[in-house]
């Protein structure tokens, strides 16, 4: 199944089948707990990653040229003056071209019909780096972190609380991908679009994960195993912030939420974090928290779905 991987793209969570999963975060798993052997061996020698950005990034960036600089090869940050992609040249241009010198492309955009467009033209593979529907890389170092902290996945209780956005609709699918019981707290109107829903609902018919989409923040978070959650307002619409305060009050983990929480409970934010808006510092600092372990995650699970989309990760 891993070797299934081999030459795809990742644009979505729905891309990836249960097994795939797996097999990206137990590559994943070993290569964070021997640096050594995947630096000597430089499985990614001679080897580039494009990385296209319409949008700021501090995790995706780093994480991906580190992670890129550990496996022995190269990555080429191109900033969003640079391409100025959807400007100055056709998406279908972009990817022909890019396909003649890197191995892989990593992109962040606005739509997420710009990544899809990019990965149906490039002939190498394209991971999504976020996009306004989803953000994947994000869920695979989010299941790493959980499998880690929890022991598993299957059969957790998992909520999210806030923006029913990018990372949301990206939880819903990983989660029902692997059979964890997903609930998301959202705002009345900021709920995920209902047919993500039923989406997620489908694809977790095989897992038996139970789906649900609720507007009480605390009800949710009763027994959770974990409490997840992002900013009220994405890039691209910092124009709403202000609107969305209003309409977010009350959508925060912080002690007293979690307090519903089993104490066991794993804290997890994919940052940037608006401390005093979606989490308060204190919940981010409580020893269950993870969320920095989150962050060093995104590089052992993308190098790992790296190495298997290359093809590259035999003997590791
Ligand atoms: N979590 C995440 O994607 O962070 P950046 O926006 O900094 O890349
Ligand atoms: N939902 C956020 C995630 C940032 C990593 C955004 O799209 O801005």
């Amino acid at each position: 199944m891993a070797a299934g991987l081999q030459g795809r793209s990742l644009i979505s969570m729905r891309d990836l089948d249960a097994g795939e999963i797996m097999a990206i975060l137990d590559l994943a798993g070993r290569l964070k707990a021997d640096r050594q052997t995947a630096q000597r061996r430089a499985p990614l020698a001679g080897k580039t990653l494009a990385m296209v950005f319409q949008k700021p990034s501090l995790r995706t960036r780093v994480s991906f040229e580190a992670g890129m600089t550990l496996l022995g090869g190269h990555a080429i940050y191109l900033a969003p003056t640079d391409i100025k992609l959807g400007q100055r040249e056709t998406t279908e241009d972009i990817a022909l071209v890019l396909s003649r010198y890197a191995a892989l492309i990593m992109a962040r955009v606005f739509g997420h019909d710009i990544v899809e467009d990019l990965a149906r033209h490039a002939t190498v593979p394209v991971i999504n780096g976020l996009s306004d529907f989803e953000h994947p890389c994000q869920i695979l170092a989010d299941l790493l972190t959980i499998r880690e902290r929890q022991g598993r996945l299957a059969g957790l209780r998992g909520v999210y609380v806030g923006d029913g956005n990018n990372v949301a609709n990206s939880l819903m699918f990983g989660a029902a991908r692997v059979g964890m019981h997903f609930t998301v707290a959202s705002p009345k109107g900021f709920e995920p679009r209902p047919e993500v829903v039923v989406q997620a609902r489908e694809m977790a018919r095989a897992s038996k994960a139970e789906i649900r989409v609720v507007n009480d923040p605390a009800a949710a978070a009763a027994d959770a195993d974990v409490l997840y959650t992002d900013v009220w307002a994405s890039m691209g619409q910092e124009h709403e912030a202000a609107q969305r305060r209003a309409h977010f009050a009350g959508f925060q983990i912080n002690m007293e939420l979690l307090r519903h929480a089993k104490p066991t409970a794993t804290v997890l934010h994919c940052l940037p974090a608006h401390y005093g808006e979606e989490i308060d510092y204190p919940a981010s600092r409580a020893p269950n928290s993870a969320i920095f372990d989150q962050a060093e995650n995104r590089m052992h699970a993308q190098n790992a779905l790296m190495l298997l989309l290359a093809g590259a990760a035999e003997g590791l």
